[in-house]
């Protein structure tokens, strides 16, 4: 009887696939290789040594157990760019790319730009990149979220000046902006997802209450700090369109207007110092 092999490339994708999936097992032992996912099909009769089969059982029981891809390679794509990514931020959303999106199309020329809750740096460096002569500031509470924020803009090669601190405390009461974003913590603490993202932070996640404290804080002081014209966009719930518009309105914004993800529901409201 011929022995089948269990440390060749097909025979532990083979495992692992009913256990995680075939894509999500590709890209973790790609990883673990430091190799294109395309080498796996190529060399799929190759043995690995033990070494590299022990750290993809480990992937595996972790993935299993519910930690995110991202945070077993390290790594997560936004807007056609690879972030760093650990435990101390949140995994850049596809969702977030409706407010890069919204963001260029309002951005004028050499914008002044301000990210709050910058996590990752997901958007103040994606903003830096796409906006030519832009300057962008970001600002986090977390110090390690910070860290990895300056890690993605120094490796990404984006300008971005950061700054730790709670929302509007981190900003000069004369500064302005032509642009303010923002995708803050906006998760209700009895949401029953929040239990299923146990491994990102809690506080990027929730605001401990009814999710629209930081949406208010952000809200009600971004006008004294908007330039005539200038826009503020935040990433907010699915169900929270109406009420942040209203937010907005209150505020004193102009042409305020809610536009849906890519799965159709309410995700970015926008509006703007007339
Ligand atoms: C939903 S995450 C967004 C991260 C990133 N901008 C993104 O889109 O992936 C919210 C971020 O807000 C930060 N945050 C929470 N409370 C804050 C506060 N009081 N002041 C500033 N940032 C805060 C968190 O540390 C976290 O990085």
């Amino acid at each position: 009887m011929t022995e089948v092999k269990r440390n060749t490339i097909r025979a532990l994708i083979a495992e692992a696939t009913p256990k995680i999936g075939r894509f999500e097992a590709g890209i973790l032992l790609a990883h673990i290789l430091d190799k294109p996912k395309e080498y796996l099909i190529a060399h799929d009769e190759e043995e690995l040594s033990d070494q590299a089969v022990m750290t993809f059982d480990l992937y595996v029981s972790m993935r299993i157990d519910g930690m995110p891809v991202p945070y077993l390679t390290g790594r997560q794509e936004f807007f056609g760019r690879y972030f760093e990514v650990d435990s101390s931020v949140l995994i850049p959303r596809p969702d977030t790319e409706v407010l890069i999106e919204q963001a260029l199309i309002v951005a004028p020329d050499r914008p002044l730009i301000l990210d709050m809750g910058t996590g990752s740096g997901c958007i103040a460096v994606t903003l830096a990149k796409e906006c030519p002569g832009a300057r962008v500031t970001a600002t986090d509470v977390s110090p390690e979220a910070l860290e990895i924020a300056s890690r993605n803009a120094a490796s990404l090669g984006a300008e971005v000046e950061f700054r730790q601190g709670s929302w509007w405390e981190t900003v000069g009461e004369q500064e302005s902006f032509d642009i303010i974003v923002s995708n803050p913590p906006y998760i209700r603490s009895d949401d029953e997802h929040l239990p299923a993202l146990q491994y990102e932070p809690q506080s990027a996640l929730t605001d401990g209450g009814d999710g629209l404290s930081c949406l208010r804080e952000i809200t009600a002081h971004a006008m004294a700090h908007l330039r005539q014209g200038g826009w503020l966009l935040v990433e907010h719930g699915w169900d929270q369109g109406p009420e942040v518009a209203e937010l907005f309105r209150a505020a004193g914004l102009a042409a305020v207007r809610t536009v849906r993800d890519y799965g159709g529901n309410d995700r970015v409201t926008m509006g703007r110092r007339a």
